[in-house]
């Protein structure tokens, strides 16, 4: 800028004293309101930096004094809706069945929580429909091995089927022909005469022999009438619900190399209030049994 500041005449406005070819720069100052913006956002700037987390250091960064953090903002929220979400379960854990169903919000939340927690544990054995495979029972129907009241239900849950609990669900299909208890003949026998109670076709001679098999040596678990003991787990051998195949050679193998399903206890796993809700969802499915029923 030169000492002498020459005016431009058409403009009015001082110029650089730059000079190109005849054309000349002005020199225009900066707008007031804009100086006055840029000095504030300067002194913002410095307040913020003081006020807020903000330098970055080798390891950490300014906390500024105000000691904002979004990081423990999250945490504190997540506690404040895990605190919520805890009171709902929290009433899970003391409340009774009936109690559940008495509150809708209860048994929303119940189900919710138990249809979550089944993807998440148990699709993988029994499908994400609880419709079951070969060896692992379907969870939607009114057959049940050790019961389908909402207390059998939960203690099945809780203890497991043949699994490392103490007080697990416990019982055994014996091997018959790998433990040499039975000849193949009887084993032939036998098989005729299970696909005879369940209203297969057979041969009604080897059933006939079977039957007397069956009378001193299954019906002690299977019951008399083959229907069954929810205390023994033996399954229902006349209804059309087959944990391991109704055919006659899926019966047969049951007899020969006996059958241990096992279950795990998620009481280790899973705490009693999720238990709880699980119970609800798998008694909701479709099969579950009232207390009241034997
Ligand atoms: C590792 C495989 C496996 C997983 C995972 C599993 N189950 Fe099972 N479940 C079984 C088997 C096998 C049986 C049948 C045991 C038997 O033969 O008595 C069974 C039986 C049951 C029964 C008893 C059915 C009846 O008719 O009495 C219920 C209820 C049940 N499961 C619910 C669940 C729930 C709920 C979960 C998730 C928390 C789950 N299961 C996870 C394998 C599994
Ligand atoms: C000590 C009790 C007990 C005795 C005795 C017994 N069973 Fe079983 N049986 C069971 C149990 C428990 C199961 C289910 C095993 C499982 O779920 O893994 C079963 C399963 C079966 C199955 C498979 C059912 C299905 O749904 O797939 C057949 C078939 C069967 N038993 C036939 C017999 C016959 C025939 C005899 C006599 C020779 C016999 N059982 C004796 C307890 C017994």
């Amino acid at each position: 800028m030169s000492d002498n500041p020459k005016i431009d005449e058409i403009s009015g406005t001082e110029t650089t004293g730059h000079e190109w070819d005849g054309i000349e720069e002005l020199n225009t100052p900066m707008p007031r309101w804009w100086l006055w913006i840029f000095y504030a956002t300067i002194i913002w700037g410095i307040g913020y930096a003081i006020l807020m987390p903000s330098i970055p250091l080798l390891k950490s960064h300014t906390k500024g004094f105000l000691g904002h953090s979004d990081r423990a903002n999250v945490i504190e929220a997540m506690e404040t809706m895990n605190t919520e979400r805890y009171e709902n379960l929290g009433q899970l854990a003391t409340a009774s069945f009936d109690e559940i169903k008495a509150d809708p919000e209860l048994f929303r939340y119940a189900m919710a929580a138990g249809k979550s927690a089944f993807g998440d544990n148990c699709a993988t054995c029994h499908g994400s429909g609880a419709q079951g495979f070969k060896g692992y029972p379907n969870l939607n129907d009114d057959i049940w091995i050790w019961g389908g009241r909402f207390e059998d239900i939960r203690h099945t849950l809780t203890v497991g089927i043949r699994a490392g609990h103490e007080a697990t669900r416990f019982s055994i299909m014996m091997a018959y022909g790998r433990d040499g208890i039975f000849s193949t003949q009887q084993i032939d026998e036998v098989t005729e005469y299970v696909l005879s109670i369940a209203n297969r076709e057979h041969d009604a001679d080897l059933a006939k022999a079977g039957a007397v098999t069956f009378a001193n040596q299954c019906a002690s678990c299977h019951g008399d009438q083959g229907y069954g003991d929810r205390n023994t787990g033996a399954p229902n051998l006349t209804d059309i619900e087959w944990i391991y195949g109704g055919e006659r050679a899926d019966i047969y193998q049951s007899i020969y190399y006996g059958r241990k399903g096992v279950m795990p206890n998620w009481n280790q796993r899973l705490s009693p209030e999720m238990i709880t809700a699980l119970s609800v969802y798998v008694h909701s499915l479709g099969g579950g049994e009232e207390a009241s029923k034997e």
